[in-house]
């Protein structure tokens, strides 16, 4: 099956990363968000990186207008209907992302792939709420999508074989490495990358370092491109500790638990680098 028309729900930190690499890969991607604002704020975001690529000459500004002009953001989910392939990436939640899936079914063409950018969440139960459950997969992509390589392709027990290899197909098509793996909570990378997160806040909970001096361990030490906390605030607090309750939910691990303090910092409007302030203070960048 060609993939052509491109759809994606959701214009915040990833979905707003998947239009752009998906609309400079050349393909027409039209994107819905809950409100105009949010997606004024993501078209802007997008715009923006482009303009960063313009002015180191990456980019030309007609390359920049073509990108642009295959952007095309909308506020209901009917702009959908002639897509040949959605991505989800709205809030980690799974009866949110369910729902979601349903009202997709209704209105993408019955041959259209519908696939979840989810961190953590089950695409079986998602596939369960469509009429087209072979259809349905994972395409979890990495921030910042438009700099990271991969992109894991999760296939569920319901979805076909051939649904898997068009979507493997679209992941090379817009630049991106793609890597199989089963429908199994958080999939590859986060199941290795969450339990390491939540170390590093527990150990600074308990007094051992201060963060600075944890970051630069970790980076000095071992070779890591951020610190734990750096990339705590670039993830978002909000959907780690999300991704760290469907763990814990999942898998009944005490080390997959959200430490207090993560729970804290979110309560307290802390999410990182999108709301300004995390581990560390963004309000002066
Ligand atoms: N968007 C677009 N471009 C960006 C960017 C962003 N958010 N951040 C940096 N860049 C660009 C810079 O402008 C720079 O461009 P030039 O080379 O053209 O000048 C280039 O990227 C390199 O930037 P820096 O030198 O500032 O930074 P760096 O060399 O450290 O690279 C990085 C940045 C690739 C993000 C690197 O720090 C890194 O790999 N960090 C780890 C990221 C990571 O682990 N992501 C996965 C998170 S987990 C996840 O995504 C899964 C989940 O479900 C939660
Ligand atoms: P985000 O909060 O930045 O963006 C989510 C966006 O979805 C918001 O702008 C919200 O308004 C929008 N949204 C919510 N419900 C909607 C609806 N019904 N219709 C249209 N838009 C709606 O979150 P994010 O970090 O971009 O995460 C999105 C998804 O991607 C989550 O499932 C997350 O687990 C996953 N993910 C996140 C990362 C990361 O590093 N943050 C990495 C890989 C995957």
């Amino acid at each position: 099956m060609a993939i052509r028309n491109v759809g994606v729900i959701g214009c915040g930190l990833m979905g707003s990363g998947i239009v752009q690499v998906s609309a400079q890969a050349g393909f027409p991607t039209t994107v819905v968000e809950a409100n105009q604002a949010l997606l004024d704020k993501g078209l802007g975001a997008i715009r923006k990186n482009l303009e960063a690529l313009v002015a180191k000459a990456k980019l030309d500004e007609a390359g920049k207008q073509a990108i642009l002009g295959r952007i095309r953001g909308a506020l209901s989910f009917d702009a959908f209907k002639d897509c040949d392939l959605v991505v989800e990436a709205i809030t980690e939640n799974q009866p949110l992302k369910n729902e979601t899936f349903a009202r997709l079914d209704a209105v993408c063409p019955p041959h259209a792939l519908l696939a979840s950018n989810t961190s953590s969440c089950n695409i079986t139960a998602m596939a369960a709420a469509t009429r087209r459950p072979g259809q349905v997969l994972g395409l979890h992509f990495f921030n910042p999508v438009p700099l990271m390589k991969l992109v894991e392709v999760v296939q569920s027990i319901l979805t076909d074989e051939k649904s898997v290899l068009a979507a493997y197909e679209w992941v090379q098509a817009v630049g991106k490495v793609p890597v199989r793996t089963k429908d199994s909570t958080a999939f590859i990378v986060n199941r290795l990358l969450v339990p390491y997160l939540l170390d590093a806040i527990r150990v600074y909970e308990g007094g051992l370092a201060t963060l600075e001096d944890i970051d630069q361990a970790m980076k000095l030490g071992c070779g890591y491109p951020m610190g734990p906390f750096t990339l705590l605030d670039l993830v978002g607090l909000d959907t780690t500790m999300f991704v760290a309750e469907v763990m814990f939910d999942e898998f009944r691990e005490p080390r997959y638990a959200p430490p207090p303090l993560l729970k804290r910092m979110v309560m307290a409007g802390q999410l990182g680098r999108k709301s300004g302030k995390g581990f560390y203070d963004y309000s002066g960048k």
